[in-house]
């Protein structure tokens, strides 16, 4: 009798320390180290893009469309509050004809009340050679009306995984009619 009161709290025991490991292994399951290799990632290298940002605002196919505002925002001087989505085509020379390398799809907000600035939240979505299908994502400061506009890069995909980097945006041109803007894009971006 003896004996089996003994082997039952052993058994019991042993069930015990079985689920506590278990919890254990179970807490820890969702996070592990890795070694960069693992990911094929090995040097950093540094990348400079140079293309032009078409900010089609009128004419037949805009691509840069106002969303929303406030009620204020047409007595604005800066527009304050304006909300703007973009699909905007990127080209190789400042020709809206010439290479398409990719397009800028996001959102900008007019931000400041005092001096035109928006707040660009976008993805420069590549479609052109090695960097077909690879995008990096801008976030960041535009006042658009000084001459050099720096906004960092704050991530990719694709072969940009790992990205970090800074756009430098000057506009090429505007046209006070349409409204149409192209930007120049200089982006330095570390990347594997
Ligand atoms: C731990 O994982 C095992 C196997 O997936 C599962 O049977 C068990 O219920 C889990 N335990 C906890 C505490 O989540
Ligand atoms: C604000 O201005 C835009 C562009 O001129 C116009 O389309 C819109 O109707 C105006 N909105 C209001 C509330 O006046
Ligand atoms: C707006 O900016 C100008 C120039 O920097 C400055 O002189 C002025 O005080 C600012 N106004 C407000 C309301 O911040
Ligand atoms: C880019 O990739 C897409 C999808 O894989 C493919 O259809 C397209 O032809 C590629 N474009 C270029 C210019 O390589």
């Amino acid at each position: 009798m003896a004996k089996f009161t003994f082997t039952l709290i052993l058994n019991i025991f042993i069930v015990c320390m079985l689920s506590l490991a278990a919890a254990k292994s179970n807490s820890s399951s969702f996070s592990r180290n890795l070694s960069p290799e693992t990911l094929g990632l090995k040097k950093e290298k540094l990348t400079h893009l140079h293309f032009y940002f078409h900010d089609l605002v009128g004419g037949q196919h805009p691509t840069s469309v106002r969303v929303a505002q406030a009620p204020t925002t047409n007595s604005s001087s800066t527009l304050f509050c304006l909300v703007t989505v973009i699909d905007n085509p990127l080209t190789a020379t400042p020709e809206l004809s010439s290479k398409l390398v990719g397009r800028a799809q996001g959102i900008y907000a007019s931000a400041s009340q005092n001096g035109t600035a928006l707040l660009m939240v976008f993805d420069l979505v590549f479609t052109e050679g090695k960097f077909n299908g690879s995008s990096l994502s801008v976030l960041g400061r535009n006042s658009v009306f000084s001459s050099v506009r720096e906004m960092p890069i704050v991530g990719g995909t694709g072969v940009f995984r790992f990205a970090r980097g800074h756009a430098e945006a000057r506009t090429h041109s505007f046209d006070f009619v349409t409204l149409n803007a192209v930007v120049g894009y200089d982006v330095y971006v570390l990347h594997y």
